[in-house]
């Protein structure tokens, strides 16, 4: 199972839904699932928050938190639910991640980092990564990343996730995914320092270009805003990466991502199954105009989705067989 390609973990994005599409376009891809908060496992509806569908391996759970012990419970409970990894976000630099003083304000505390993961290790069998910054405010810079990559390995981390940026305390959570600058050197000398470690590049990569250029230096890539602007853009993962024929489509895809929302019993659900589909739909070269009527009935509450649904695959298969 290899992280050549990965789907970042995204918040309100890379749920269950979303993951079922992606893997109806891409066998190899490796998801990653949202960041769930440790106590909310510990303390929520673990069975919803950690559920997912089998078609979905290979499959992290990503989890958030800084208290050692309750991200061991939380790693515990989980390893019940057969996922190929267990990931610790150190990455997040959001207001809420900073006041409870995790994401990637444990960049900081390497001692408390270490303990999360002593924590996490013990407690499941799962390989445990974690997805990091080359930096975050003053600490910063080769010098800090080696000594930062080089404790992590000795406490057991085998495979690193680096957003080649630095995150900055007073910048809101969008802005730190543009302002600091992206330096993948500071990554790829990771990987030159550290040989026998995976190292998977993450910020900025939108082409397959850029992608096989930067596996010529690290072992992976991982793209976030890219895949869910363009979801399609999965469609020639397993042929350019993975090497591997595809038997994929973006109409069967489309179709079957919609019989799966006529699936979906809770209203919930099918809501922001929805919204991933008009994603998916928008970044599709259907005509505008049809485009448009499709987009205003799945926001109309008042008309039969699977009329929707039904109406526009007969237009669609239409228009296929037109351009054939
Ligand atoms: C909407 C959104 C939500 C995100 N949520 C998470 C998250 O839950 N955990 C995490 O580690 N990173 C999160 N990220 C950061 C991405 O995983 C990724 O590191 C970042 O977007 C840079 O990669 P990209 O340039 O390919 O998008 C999020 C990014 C976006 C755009």
């Amino acid at each position: 199972m290899k992280r050549l390609f990965c789907v970042a973990p995204m918040m309100k994005k890379t749920d269950k839904h979303f993951r079922f599409l992606c893997r109806n376009l891409s066998k190899n891809s490796y998801l990653y699932t949202e960041m769930i908060h440790c106590n909310a496992i510990l303390r929520g509806d673990s069975d919803k928050l950690l559920s997912y569908d089998q078609c979905e391996h290979p499959i992290a759970l990503q989890l958030g938190g800084s208290n050692p012990k309750d991200l061991g419970e939380a790693a515990k409970i989980a390893s019940a639910y057969n996922y190929d990894e267990i990931n610790l976000n150190v990455g997040c630099p959001s207001k809420k991640v900073k006041s409870g003083n995790f994401g990637v304000f444990l960049m900081k505390d390497l001692p408390l980092l270490q303990s999360c993961i002593y924590e996490l290790t013990n407690n499941t069998s799962l390989p445990v990564t974690v997805k990091c910054r080359i930096g975050v405010d003053d600490l910063e810079g080769s010098a800090f990343l080696n000594n930062f990559i080089e404790r992590l390995i000795g406490s057991g981390v085998n495979t690193f996730i680096i957003h080649a940026r630095k995150a900055i305390s007073g910048l809101d959570t969008k802005r730190n995914r543009s302002i600091p600058p992206l330096i993948y050197d500071e990554v790829y000398k990771i990987k030159q320092n550290y040989p026998d470690t995976e190292i998977i590049l993450n910020g900025g990569i939108s082409s397959y270009k850029e992608i096989n250029n930067h596996l010529t230096n690290v072992d992976g890539v991982m793209l976030g805003r890219k895949v869910y602007s363009d979801p399609s853009f999965l469609l020639s993962v397993d042929n350019n990466i993975y090497n591997e024929q595809s038997s994929f489509s973006i109409d069967q895809a489309l179709m079957s991502f919609m019989e799966y929302i006529l699936k979906l019993e809770n209203k919930k659900d099918a809501n922001r199954a929805i919204g991933h589909l008009m994603q998916f739909i928008k970044s599709l070269s259907i005509e505008k105009q049809k485009r448009k009527i499709l987009l205003d009935e799945l926001n109309n509450k008042n008309v039969e989705l699977t009329n929707v649904f039904e109406n526009f695959t007969q237009d669609y298969q239409k228009n296929l067989s037109l351009n054939l």
